[in-house]
């Protein structure tokens, strides 16, 4: 690839997107700042995946999904289109019969989901992403089961980002509200540290309201450093903040872009946006 042809279409970027925040955010790997993309490969990429689950059909056929350092990527497309396979595909859940999936310029498509894991990759799924019997305080440490330090400080991040889930530590996540118990899944991806994050759907069931406060939240989390892979129901509030798009269709991708570009997209809009 030759240059960077999104150089002013950055989503995540333009500032005039989200709430004026004094405060610095702290978690991510890189301390902060906001990372440039860099030339070259982006930083995680499922390039060309065509499989399916166990023995079944694919699912996928040739689907390409990435994410650059620096960026918010966002994933859309209707019901059924393979968004979640493709996500779990990128998180090693699926045999690949085709393509491959690299992380920072090295060839994970045969490591377990543990192994991408401990190479850095956090990943919310749509369903099923709390220990609802648990206590939120108990579902970050649950979230920091491969660390062997101290996790305290990152535990403090998360609160620090999500100032509810402090409030509510104690309690069982099975009680929180939806926007909330996004929230503790979210923080759990987190208290690994990862390198990059990955969330199916972060928005799902949540008011408007709350899910332009998640959207804050993630945008701060990319400005710490750590790219954002995600799918979103929400298509058209996504692509707003995402500096690339992808609109998957039966399993390949139909269209891609900057968000920008989706969204000023005449086929994208009538068929994925309602006009
Ligand atoms: N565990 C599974 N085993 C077999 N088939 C599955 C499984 N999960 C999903 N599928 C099938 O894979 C296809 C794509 O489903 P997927 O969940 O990836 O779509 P999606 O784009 O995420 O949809 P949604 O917007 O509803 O979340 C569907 O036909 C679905 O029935
Ligand atoms: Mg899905």
């Amino acid at each position: 690839m030759s240059g960077n042809p999104y150089q002013d279409d950055r989503g995540n970027r333009d500032r005039s997107i989200t709430k004026p925040d004094g405060q610095g955010s702290v978690i991510g790997a890189a301390g902060g700042g906001k990372a440039q993309p860099a030339p070259g490969n982006p930083f995680l990429i499922g390039h060309e995946m065509t499989g399916g689950y166990g023995r079944g059909a694919d699912i996928l056929h040739g689907c390409t999904i990435a994410v650059e350092r620096g960026e918010i990527a966002v994933i859309v497309g209707p019901n059924g289109a393979g968004k979640s396979t493709a996500m779990k595909a990128v998180f090693g859940m699926l045999d690949l019969r085709k393509g491959h999936v690299m992380l920072d310029n090295e060839d994970i498509t045969r490591l377990s989901p543990q192994d991408r894991v401990v190479k850095g990759m956090g990943f919310v799924p749509q369903t099923h992403n709390i220990f609802t019997s648990m206590t939120v305080e108990e579902n970050l440490e649950m979230g920091a089961f491969i660390r062997r330090d101290d996790f305290s400080e990152t535990m403090e991040q998360v609160y620090h980002l999500f100032p509810i889930l402090k409030d509510k530590r104690r309690q069982a996540a099975g009680e929180l509200s939806g926007g909330q118990r996004q929230q503790v899944a979210v923080g759990r991806a987190l208290m690994t540290k990862p390198k990059v994050l990955m969330l199916d759907e972060p928005t799902a069931g949540v008011s408007p309201i709350v899910m332009d406060e998640l959207f804050d939240r993630i945008i701060e989390v990319a400005r710490t450093g750590i790219p954002i892979l995600m799918v979103e129901q929400n298509a058209r509030q996504a692509l707003e903040i995402a500096d690339k798009g992808y609109v998957l269709v039966q399993g390949a991708n139909a269209f891609a872009g900057t968000g920008k570009e989706l969204l000023a997209d005449d086929d994208v809009r009538k068929s994925f946006l309602g006009g």
